[in-house]
């Protein structure tokens, strides 16, 4: 695997980032779950190992393996993530989010196979809110943690990353416009906009997420520094 030159340093910092898509199970043979594959966030693993960082990647049902030398709590379920992430940043000076969490999850979980009926040719789910794990984390972030959120939108990136910086409590989210085909979900490549909490942008070219990754560990590493 070649390796993106990375300009900054992680060294003795400890990096916690969640990559891929939680799963949401309905009965023992079925889930709700997404598109993501857990490239972005693997890439994210490998940059802030490479920078130095010792890394913990808590990962949700990924479609790859994860890089050498990193840390690996593997989860399913939404409150799962919770669960990791709450006990793994008590100890963390930096947080990314990469992971896409499932904002519902079905209401009851049956413990065996759900059949079809002869009479019905509807069926309705009743799904319940997922906690938000950022928001939870942001009521015990201390000043100095880092805490990075990415934003997938189909429209009005730019002000709907903007509000989720806010209402989460962010350092810095990485917007990406996933209506575009080839980049985002589970493609190799991506175009992201970096948004500052202070206002600052800074939109990047289509690439792969590896550069991606690696210009987000070294806008990382200068923000850990002020
Ligand atoms: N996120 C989270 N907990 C959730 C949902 C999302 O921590 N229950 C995180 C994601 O990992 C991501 C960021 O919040 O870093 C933004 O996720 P996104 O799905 O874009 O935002 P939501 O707040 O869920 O808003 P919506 O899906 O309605 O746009
Ligand atoms: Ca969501």
């Amino acid at each position: 695997q070649s390796l993106e030159p990375i300009h900054g340093s992680l060294s003795g910092k400890k990096v916690i980032v969640t990559a891929g898509g939680t799963r949401e199970p309905l009965d023992p043979v079925r889930y709700l779950t997404n598109h993501s594959s857990g490239k972005m966030g693997f890439a994210v693993a490998a940059a802030a190992k490479q920078a130095g960082a010792d890394v913990t990647l808590i990962a949700a049902n990924p479609f790859i393996s994860a890089p050498n030398g990193v840390h690996v709590i593997n989860i399913e379920t939404a409150n799962e993530l919770l669960k990791a992430v709450e006990a793994q940043f008590v100890h963390a000076d930096i947080l990314v989010m990469a992971a896409a969490v499932a904002d519902y999850r079905p209401a009851t979980v049956s413990d065996k196979k759900i059949k079809k009926t002869t009479d019905n040719e509807t069926m309705t789910l009743k799904l319940v809110r997922n906690p938000d794990i950022l928001k939870e984390i942001s009521s015990i972030k201390k000043p100095g943690q880092v805490v990075v959120g990415f934003a997938a939108e189909t429209n009005d990136l730019i002000s709907n990353a903007q509000k989720k910086i806010k209402s989460k409590n962010l350092d810095l989210i990485v917007a990406n416009d996933v209506s575009q085909a080839g980049i985002g979900f589970n493609a190799d490549d991506n175009q992201v906009t970096f948004l500052f909490a202070d206002g600052r942008k800074d939109k990047t070219p289509v690439e792969s997420k590896k550069q991606v990754a690696a210009k987000l560990v070294e806008i990382i590493s200068k923000e850990i520094q002020k």
